[in-house]
């Protein structure tokens, strides 16, 4: 148990560089695994779930150096994974488990893949089902006997196949099962077809064209060509993590007397909800910069945030995707602003590392906001009035990295000291948090 204590402040002063975007390295790692020859990734985010992919490609036979923040990878061709001994032990990263099935989906081996306790509870059916369509064998954890609902869970054990092209039409926004489905689809005879009910990150989709797979974009329709090599860049620059930097945009935005810089940050459309709702409640954010000189395939620009009231607004469902994991910081935002902000169609909150509906609404409840969940027929929404104040308070991180992050934004701008009974979570997606955050503060405190 990693204990921290917030002490309120109003100052945050300072520029800031950030590891690479989460999404985009676990993404990197795959495709390099499986074009042939060595690539280097810089900027590469040393984040527990990012090293979760590493492991688990090692296990598959596939060599990778990391020197600080560079890593080599040394592909061997979509067909040159090797099996593994015994069983692969992902820990907790759900963009490695269900990114990887769509690779092993392809492969003509049998492999089973375990988690750890929170990914272990994740619901795996939405990438199972369209994998054993394409062909792929399939055994996972079935739900309880009790339960009416069907759902699958880890451990799963994946044997490929000849996999054939199918037209899907996602039942949920889901980036990670969009992308096990492409990745499958470049071992599958003929086309595949994905189409989506609401747009959500297309890293996949980038990173393929920058492998020179044979992949096109018509609206929310993706459709790829299975078969061909991938050819490697050699070298990607990996972004600064946009869903690493929303803790600082929050935190600059209330604190009374901030002013940051957030260098080379990732702005990829289908992720910059929060700038753009940010922008609507009256946040000062500007962007600078734009370069796509070192990074050619996504684009990366300078951030700079200072303190301004900000004002309640509605998120609507078609929003969501583009700022699922900033929704934890978004409501702290909330909190602070003047007015209701209402955020529509936020269920899937419910099954990521912890049930982060529940998570933050308890926690920001014990420090006084005014937050609610009200559920209509088909979506879950969650309405927060703005208040004067929060109140420091004992509060938990639930084991998830993102609520931890969210109540120590929210602590900073309280009145009083907040107590996170364990921030070790934190190392999940951005272990160079609190010390990043130390360097802003000004020991100014309230
Ligand atoms: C991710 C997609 C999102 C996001 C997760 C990373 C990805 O999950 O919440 O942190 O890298 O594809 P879903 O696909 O489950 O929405």
């Amino acid at each position: 148990m990693r204990a921290f204590v917030v002490r309120p402040t109003s100052c945050l002063k300072g520029e800031l560089k950030l590891p690479g975007d989460k999404s985009i390295a676990h993404r990197a790692v795959i495709l390099s695994a499986i074009s042939f020859g060595k690539t280097i990734l810089e900027n590469f985010p040393l984040s527990e779930d990012c090293l979760s992919t590493i492991t688990v490609l090692k296990k598959l036979g596939i060599k990778i150096n990391i020197k600080g923040i560079r890593v080599s990878v040394f592909g061997k061709g979509l067909y040159g994974l090797k099996p593994p001994s015994r069983a692969i032990f992902v820990g907790e990263s759900a963009t490695t488990f269900r990114l990887i099935l769509g690779v092993l989906a392809g492969q003509n081996f049998r492999v089973r893949l375990t988690a750890g306790k929170s990914l272990s509870q994740r619901p795996m059916l939405r990438v199972t089902r369209p994998l054993r369509m394409m062909g792929a064998l399939i055994k996972a954890k079935p739900k309880t006997q009790d339960s009416k609902i069907k759902e699958e869970y880890p451990p799963i054990t994946i044997k490929g196949a000849r996999l054939k092209g199918i037209v899907y039409k996602m039942p949920v926004a889901s980036a990670q099962v969009k992308s096990a489905i492409l990745l499958a689809g470049l071992y599958a005879k003929g086309k595949t077809m994905i189409i989506e009910p609401i747009k959500t990150r297309d890293h996949t989709e980038r990173m393929l064209k920058l492998f020179k797979a044979d992949l096109k974009v018509k609206g929310k329709a993706i459709l790829i060509s299975g078969k061909r090599p991938l050819i490697s860049p050699r070298r990607i620059y990996l972004p600064g993590d946009l869903s690493s930097a929303s803790f600082f945009l929050v935190a600059a935005s209330i604190l009374p007397e901030a002013q940051i810089l957030i260098r080379n940050v990732n702005l990829n459309p289908t992720r910059t909800g929060l700038i753009r709702v940010l922008r609507r409640m009256g946040a000062k954010v500007k962007i600078s910069r734009l370069k796509y000189q070192v990074c050619e395939f996504e684009p990366m620009a300078d951030i700079s945030v200072m303190h301004s009231v900000l004002k309640g607004t509605r998120v609507k469902k078609e929003e969501i995707p583009s700022l699922i994991d900033e929704l934890p910081i978004l409501m702290v935002a909330a909190c602070f602003a003047k007015g209701m902000t209402v955020l529509e169609g936020v269920g899937e909150l419910r099954v990521k590392e912890t049930d982060r509906i529940r998570s933050m609404v308890e926690n920001l409840r014990k420090m006084g906001a005014s937050i609610e969940v009200r559920r209509t027929r088909h979506l879950e929404n969650i309405i927060i009035k703005g208040v004067e104040t929060l109140k420091g308070t004992r509060v938990s991180s639930f084991g998830d990295h993102r609520t931890a992050m969210s109540m120590i934004i929210a602590g900073l701008n309280a009145k009083g000291n907040t107590l996170i009974d364990d921030i070790g979570c934190i190392d999940k997606s951005f272990p160079e948090f609190p010390r990043l955050l130390k360097s802003l503060l000004i020991s100014n405190h309230k």
